[in-house]
């Protein structure tokens, strides 16, 4: 049987399948469906220091193959988060991972700081990427400049490995990545939502109140899997990979565009088992194709 493991370098996890922040909950709502012991590792949705109640509604909007969202992260703040991760922590073994919000950098800093003393939390990913809590989408990922300015402040004053997580709404994300890079990042997630807009024609009105919102899902995956191969082309530390996968196949294709690892989103809001039927059919098709490990095939695209 081939073998599933995926190497990030500073961590080596059971599989590369990890559910993406923001379509997971904090783990434990997903607990009815599967063990969570199953997972790579999975990511926790976004907090900022203090609670926040997000967007007004509406916050989501099928569109074909995709999903729109506005949710404008909201949550239970950093250290309201610190009791639901000890409760999930005590119910799986799976290394967890959480995305840090900041309206400032001091804010990104200071929700680091309480997760960072935490023994629970495996690694930190860097939001610097919601397109929904800005005016236009603007996100500090847009920038070299601000990528580099928050990566090197909360790197400088944090243990715990960081993954930053880019947006693809830029024009050239290479240099922005390089920007993480030499900052201080450990892994590089991508890519967050595609900016969006859905209208009503009956009202003659954009559907969400912010007018823009993140597109996910299959509808974006040659979108992901072009940026997944130029991002792991720009730099030499890991990345994960997100974008409409859906299958054991989709899994493999991002390896071997170069990622050492995937983030599953869309697929955990339409079927809460998905991640773990994806599991199942990159093992599967792994042994079909003869492929050992994901070593072997990562970033290993014949061109
Ligand atoms: O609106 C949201 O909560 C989305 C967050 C994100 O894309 O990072």
């Amino acid at each position: 049987m081939a073998d599933l493991t995926a190497d990030l370098g500073f961590i080596k996890l059971k599989n590369p399948v990890i559910p993406a922040s923001g379509t997971f909950g904090y783990g434990g709502e997903f607990l009815q469906f599967f063990d969570l012991d199953l997972l790579g590792a999975f990511v926790m949705k976004g907090v900022y220091t203090d609670e926040r109640g997000g967007n007004e509604p509406p916050r989501i909007w099928e569109t074909p193959s995709g999903l729109l969202n506005s949710i404008g992260l909201a949550g239970p703040g950093a250290e309201g988060l610190t009791k639901i991760i000890k409760d999930v922590a005590s119910k799986t073994s799976t290394p967890i991972i959480v995305n840090v919000c900041g309206g400032t950098d001091e804010e990104y800093l200071e929700v680091a700081r309480i997760l960072d003393v935490m023994k629970e939390v495996a690694m930190l990913e860097l939001n610097i990427s919601c397109p929904n809590v800005r005016a236009g989408g603007s996100c500090p990922a847009q920038s070299s400049s601000d990528t580099r300015r928050v990566v090197k402040l909360v790197k400088e004053n944090t243990e715990k490995p960081l993954i930053v997580k880019l947006s693809p709404n830029v024009s050239d994300i290479s240099s922005i990545a390089r920007s993480a890079e030499e900052a201080g990042a450990d892994a590089i997630s991508v890519v967050n939502t595609f900016l969006g807009l859905a209208l009503d024609i009956e009202k003659r009105k954009p559907v969400f109140k912010n007018f823009f919102a993140g597109l996910s899902g299959p509808a974006i995956k040659p979108l992901a899997l072009k940026i997944v191969w130029e991002v792991a082309n720009a730099v030499s530390i890991p990345v994960i990979g997100i974008g409409g996968i859906m299958t054991g196949r989709d899994v493999l294709e991002f390896i071997l565009a170069g990622a050492a690892a995937v983030q599953t989103g869309t697929v955990n809001i339409v079927e809460p088992t998905g991640s773990v039927r994806i599991i199942s059919e990159t093992l599967e098709l792994m042994d079909e194709l003869k492929i050992n490990n994901l070593e072997e095939i990562r970033g290993g695209l014949k061109i």
